[in-house]
């Protein structure tokens, strides 16, 4: 298990360290939380101590800490110190050495590497002496996580805000997670499409999107250059993904075809019609009999083409099927001419379509393998690793 220390100093985005440990708890990290004194007006020990699981520090000269873990082991304990939020007066007393508290003694103390996320009102993050005091750690090594732009609880606009937890621990993640997919280019794409009928109904499926944008953020993290093409959903954009929106499979295919060229690797993780209206009404269409019939024409098979051009990228497609999933799978992946394709059991109790868990069974030309249920994060790095896998394998044969 990783064992990181999390530093919390004074300012409003302390309120954000409860999700962050919880986070890094999910990811497998032991956490050890240290608070300024300033924090502790923003956040309670009580709070962190139940979510960490482990008592929560804040003086240097406690006698009692010093008997169970002293500054000098708690610094040696983590394998990384993160502070999150770090103050404007927390980074200059960091790059300029001063040691008159707990946290500031650890970071002396500390060996293991370094990260601060910065949080602070925008016209002080812009301040020389704070971007001064940045690139001298920067310098020493220290990594600086963010900070974001957005509107600020001070009431203003601009760069200063802390980065989301689910960034953070991200960029944290990345440091551990291998990199075999190192400046490869990949295009994903993910979520359902929506297929107009007239200006105010459309015909869609329950693709959530999550199996997508999680294999782009996994993607990403393992070092590829991503974009996603992506139908209409509620998540957020993954961080650092170039996202195309679009709204209908021949939105897509347009998309898709514009952005391919270049591409080493394409992964059609999207829920795409395969049926669109033959024309869309201009008008709303009226409701007239007791019966109504629609007229639909096959869409454009955008994996199918892109599996077609000359200089094709490495092609996985997705095969989500009710019934014979092997058969079905297997003949999608000759007939598309894909590389490989994940196939999965929709329409059950657990997994597929808008659920956040999934199984896969995987095929490719000469092989398949299973990956058994689990959460769609787990199971995007594990299909990214066996696609690197067949991936360059293919290329070096
Ligand atoms: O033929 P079927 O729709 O079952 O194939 C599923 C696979 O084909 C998925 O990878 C899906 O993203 C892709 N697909 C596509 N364009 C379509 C239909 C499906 O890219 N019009």
């Amino acid at each position: 298990m990783k064992q990181i220390l999390l530093g919390i100093t004074g300012g409003i985005a302390a309120y954000k360290s409860a999700e962050l440990i919880r986070l890094l708890r999910k990811d497998n990290y032991e956490v050890r939380v240290v608070m300024t004194q300033s924090a502790l007006q923003f956040m309670t020990k009580l709070t962190l101590q139940a979510l960490s699981g482990n008592p929560v520090h804040s003086e240097l000269l406690d006698a009692g800490q010093e008997n169970s873990m002293g500054h000098i082991n708690l610094a040696r304990w983590a394998d990384s110190l993160l502070i999150a939020p770090a103050s404007a007066h927390c980074i200059a007393k960091l790059s300029y050495g001063l040691a008159d508290d707990l946290l500031s003694t650890l970071y002396l103390a500390a060996e293991c590497p370094v990260y601060l996320a910065p949080a602070m009102n925008q016209s002080m993050w812009h301040k020389a002496i704070t971007q001064t005091n940045i690139d001298r750690l920067k310098q020493q090594g220290v990594h600086i996580i963010g900070p974001e732009s957005g509107s600020q609880a001070c009431g203003e606009y601009g760069l200063g805000r802390m980065s989301e937890p689910e960034a953070i621990a991200n960029y944290l993640n990345a440091q551990h997670t291998p990199t075999p997919l190192k400046h490869k280019k990949i295009l994903i794409t993910a979520g359902p499409t929506r297929e107009a009928l007239d200006p105010v109904r459309y015909i869609t499926n329950r693709s959530s999107g999550k199996m997508g944008y999680a294999l782009a953020t996994q993607a990403k993290l393992m070092g590829a250059e991503v974009i996603l093409v992506s139908g209409p959903t509620q998540l957020p954009i993954p961080h650092g993904v170039h996202l195309v929106a679009v709204e209908s499979a021949a939105d897509m295919h347009t998309a898709v075809m514009q952005h391919i060229q270049g591409q080493d690797i394409m992964i059609a993780a999207a829920a795409v019609a395969d049926y669109t209206p033959t024309s869309i009404a201009t008008e709303k269409i009226k409701k007239e009999g007791t019966h109504t019939e629609l007229s639909l024409r096959k869409t454009k098979d955008i994996v199918a083409d892109v599996a077609n051009l000359n200089n094709k990228p490495f092609t996985v497609g997705f095969a989500a099927e009710t019934h014979n999933l092997q058969h079905y799978a297997q003949d999608k992946l000759a007939r598309k001419k894909l590389d490989m394709i994940a196939a999965n059991w929709v329409g059950q109790a657990e997994g597929g379509f808008d659920s956040a868990v999934n199984a896969l069974q995987v095929y490719w030309p000469n092989g398949s393998q299973s990956l058994p249920l689990t959460d769609k994060t787990q199971l995007a790095k594990q299909l990214l690793i066996l696609i690197a896998e067949i991936y360059h394998a293919k290329n070096t044969a």
